[in-house]
């Protein structure tokens, strides 16, 4: 086989043309498979062993080749030229090179197609573990956050209107749970992708009897695929795990959104650190929360990678076709942005500086009215009845042009005797808190179970 020679040259008479062998060509990206896909030939090279078609003495030189091929393809500045299509040629091309013609055996029994899909479940399976340590220390920035400031009183929000007052730790540690599902369906993805695909062969099963028990435990599998057409058509793990991180980035996005209108001048609840904000080359006041913006934007463009490639999967006649060569750049798109976006994300909040009296100033009085209607429901009236005269009270503070805490008793009492003595120390912030000590509600007892319960899941 001569240098420029393609693997599979034989049955062809002419040269592939230089634009479509850029064209097919996935070395540019798939390199980064490099590891996983020596990972996988190490393994099967002692298959091919244990079936008889390589002696132990091959498998040793094969072995030692790859571990050249390793140093070799992994220095930073190499050069891999679109000839060689991609990694899992490169591999072998070089193997050859190397040790002669005892490299072209190591293909023996084996496609790229079971290749390509072991290799990406191996990357698949570092990289949940690289995005799962990332979301563990959020988790921790944020449970310490929830608990230095776990009395500080904001306004909570529905239609972006005020609703009720809540505590910072009980907002905090939502974002806490929030991942905590995210942690889930990560680790569930990797559940449902935890089998060999190696053995399926192309498409029909290799024809060598590879024991694929002892490969799938070598590798690290908890079993083997039981079907070598849905192995080498499935792409499942990777669509499951990109519904996790569009998920984990809506999640991620939801808050930067409240962060950035809580750090305008209007609201003015946070202020970032220098160190997450960046400034205007026209404006010298400005101080611009490109950190979340940033994340809320490339939460855009983890949900294109999740569309890219269930989009490219949908018309694709069993079993491989090469449009599924079109995987590995969404996926590997989606795992280096969220890694970033979870980094920052967890910098900015750590570094954010609160502003506890203006969200504790921001709670306007009406915020307390559930708790007025409460008051009477629990005085026997109907909460129907109640939630229409407190809103009628509402109506009538805002035209006295005061607020619901500068009405007196003998006003509430014009609007229903069932208010008694007690009725105006219901209107104090912390009283309306202290009403929310069911499990997880805001009441302050609760937030401090509630911390205790994300403590405890910290520790696992
Ligand atoms: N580079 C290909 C991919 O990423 C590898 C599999 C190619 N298989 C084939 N029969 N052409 O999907």
């Amino acid at each position: 086989m001569s240098g420029n020679e393609k693997a599979w040259g034989g049955r062809f008479a002419g040269a592939t043309a230089e634009l479509m062998e850029r064209f097919n060509a996935s070395i540019g990206f798939d390199r980064k498979l490099l590891e996983v896909d020596l990972a996988g030939s190490l393994v099967h090279a002692q298959a091919l062993e244990r079936a008889g078609v390589l002696t132990d003495e091959e498998v040793a030189q094969i072995h030692a080749g790859l571990e050249q091929v390793r140093a070799e393809l992994s220095a930073p500045g190499h050069a891999f030229s679109a000839g060689l299509e991609d990694i899992h040629m490169a591999v072998e091309r070089r193997l050859t090179e190397l040790i002669g013609p005892l490299g072209g055996k190591l293909h023996t029994g084996r496609s790229r197609n079971d290749q390509v899909n072991l290799d990406e479940r191996l990357y698949l399976r570092e990289a949940i573990a690289g995005i799962r340590l990332r979301l563990r220390h959020l988790q921790e920035v944020l449970a310490d956050s929830a608990e230095a400031h776990l009395e500080v009183i904001l306004p909570g929000y529905t239609h972006l209107q005020q609703a009720q007052p809540i505590l910072f730790g009980h907002y905090a540690l939502a974002l806490f749970w929030m991942l905590e599902r995210d942690q889930g369906r990560l680790e569930d993805a990797w559940k449902r992708a935890d089998f060999l695909p190696l053995g399926a062969g192309a498409l029909a099963g290799s024809a060598y009897p590879l024991d694929r028990q002892f490969m799938a435990r070598e590798l690290g599998f908890s079993g083997v695929t039981p079907n070598s057409l849905d192995t080498v058509s499935d792409r499942d793990f990777l669509l499951e795990a990109l519904a996790a991180l569009a998920i984990l980035m809506m999640h991620l996005s939801r808050f930067c959104e409240d962060l950035i209108i809580w750090s305008t001048r209007e609201f003015g609840f946070v202020e970032l650190a220098d160190a997450f904000s960046t400034g205007s080359s026209m404006m010298p006041q400005k101080k611009n929360p490109d950190s979340l913006e940033l994340v809320r934007g490339k939460t855009g463009r983890v949900y294109g990678d999740l569309f890219s490639l269930l989009t490219t999967m949908k018309g694709i006649p069993l079993t491989y076709a090469k449009d599924m060569q079109e995987d590995k750049e969404p996926l590997f798109d989606a795992f280096g942005s969220v890694q970033d976006c979870l980094e920052v994300f967890a910098g900015a909040w750590q570094t954010m500086q609160l502003r506890p009296a203006r969200m504790e100033a921001a709670v306007d009085d009406a915020a307390l009215a559930t708790d007025l209607a409460d008051y009477l429901a629990r005085r026997g009236m109907p909460f129907r009845e109640a939630h229409h005269l407190v809103g009628r009270l509402v109506r009538f503070a805002l035209e006295a042009g005061r607020g619901l805490r500068g009405l007196t008793l003998e006003e509430l009492q014009s609007h229903s005797p069932a208010f008694g003595q007690d009725a105006l120390s219901l209107l104090d912030l912390r009283h309306s808190l202290d009403l929310r000590n069911i499990e997880g509600g805001t009441g302050p007892e609760a937030v401090r179970t509630q911390l205790a319960r994300a403590r405890a899941v910290l520790e696992t």
